[in-house]
C-alpha cells in the first residue's frame, strides 16, 4: 500500500477528531505518516510498540516527512496500562489482531480516550486467522466486539483489496 492509500483508509475518521493521538501497535510508521499527515504540524502523536527497532525506524522516517509534528515514541506491551493521558483519538492498524483477549485491550484503550474520544481500527475483514493474522475480526465482528467493549456508533469508513488473506477496511468508533 502507498501512503495515499493509508491516508485514504483513515481520513474519515482522523479529520475533526481533535490533534492528540496515540497509536498503539504503530511497527514501522506507515499509519503513524498518515496520521501525521492528516493532523498536520500541530498534531501531536503518541507512537507506541513493544518493536524497540521498528520504533527506532519509524522515527527517523517521521522526522524526515513530517519534521513539525510532535512524536512521542514509547516502547510498551499495549494489553497493559500505559499511563497515558487520555487523548482525542487513539488508531490500531493491522495490531489488534495480535491480542488473543481483545475485551481486555479494548478496556486499556477506553481509557486512553477524552469522553467522546475516536478509536480507528484497521483490520482484516475475516474471522479466519494465520500464523501471521492469528485473530483478525471482520468488519461485522468488529461491530459486536465494539459495542460489547463499550464504544458506540461504529461505522465503516473505507475497504480495499488486501493481498492475500482478506480485504482490509477501516473503521471508526466512539468513546463513552
Ligand atoms: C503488522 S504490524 C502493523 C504496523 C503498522 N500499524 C502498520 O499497519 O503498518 C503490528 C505491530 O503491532 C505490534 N504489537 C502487536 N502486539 C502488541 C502489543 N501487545 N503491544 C505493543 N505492540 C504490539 C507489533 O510489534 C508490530 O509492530
Amino acid at each position: 500500500m502507498e501512503h495515499a492509500e493509508h491516508v485514504a483508509l483513515i481520513r474519515g475518521g482522523v479529520e475533526g477528531g481533535g490533534l492528540e493521538w496515540i497509536e498503539l501497535g504503530s511497527g514501522g510508521g506507515a499509519f503513524t505518516l498518515a496520521l501525521a499527515d492528516l493532523l498536520g504540524p500541530s498534531g501531536r502523536i503518541t507512537s507506541v510498540d513493544r518493536d524497540r527497532a521498528a520504533l527506532r525506524r519509524q522515527g527517523a522516517t517521521l522526522a524526515a516527512a513530517f519534521p513539525a509534528t510532535h512524536v512521542d515514541y514509547l516502547e510498551a506491551d499495549f494489553s497493559r496500562p500505559l499511563g497515558l493521558a487520555a487523548r482525542d483519538g487513539v488508531l490500531m492498524a493491522n495490531s489488534l489482531h495480535f491480542s488473543r483477549d481483545q475485551a481486555a485491550v479494548l478496556q486499556q484503550v477506553g481509557a486512553l480516550l477524552r469522553p467522546g474520544g475516536r478509536l480507528v481500527v484497521v483490520e482484516y475483514d475475516t474471522d479466519r486467522g494465520n500464523h501471521w493474522v492469528p485473530h483478525p475480526l471482520s468488519y461485522r465482528s468488529w461491530e459486536r466486539v465494539s459495542r460489547e467493549a463499550g464504544f458506540r456508533d461504529t461505522r465503516l469508513l473505507a475497504r480495499r483489496p488486501g493481498s492475500g488473506l482478506a480485504a482490509i477496511y477501516s473503521a471508526l468508533s466512539f468513546g463513552r
